[in-house]
């Protein structure tokens, strides 16, 4: 039987890959992110590829007008990125199926 709180198999095949990845040199601490601001488009330009420029992808610079803020945005806490996840997965599977997944709730802090 699985310890309450312990990853599941497929938990913790995903924490390998995130690990391996590196996404835990932002997404860490007690909420997996929301502790730091960091660039966008370190490993290739992601603005560019996805074209359609906006003025929110300034960042944080459009609150501090500082140049060394264009393109730094605040990092999504793992709470932020279920919510986008369930999102996405909505425009892929429909809301019947993406609303259990969402239902799930959130890790106790
Ligand atoms: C250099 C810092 C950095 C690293 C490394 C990083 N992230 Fe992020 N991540 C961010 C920031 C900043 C945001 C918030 C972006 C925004 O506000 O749109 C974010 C947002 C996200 C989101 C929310 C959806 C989105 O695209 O905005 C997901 C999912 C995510 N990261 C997953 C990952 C995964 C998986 C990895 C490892 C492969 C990773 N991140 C590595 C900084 C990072």
């Amino acid at each position: 039987m699985r310890r309450e709180g312990a990853l599941a198999p497929d938990g913790l095949a995903g924490l390998r890959v995130f690990l391996r990845a590196g996404c835990q040199e932002c997404h860490n601490g007690v909420g997996v992110g929301g502790g730091s601001f960091q660039r966008m488009s370190r490993h290739g330009d992601y603005f560019a590829a996805r074209g359609d420029a906006s003025p929110a992808d300034l960042g944080r610079y459009n609150i501090t007008r500082r140049d060394e803020d264009r393109r730094v945005f605040r990092v999504f806490t793992d709470v932020e990125v279920r919510a986008v996840v369930c999102f996405l997965r909505s425009l892929d599977e429909g809301a019947a199926s993406s609303a259990a997944a969402c239902a799930t709730p959130s890790p106790a802090r």
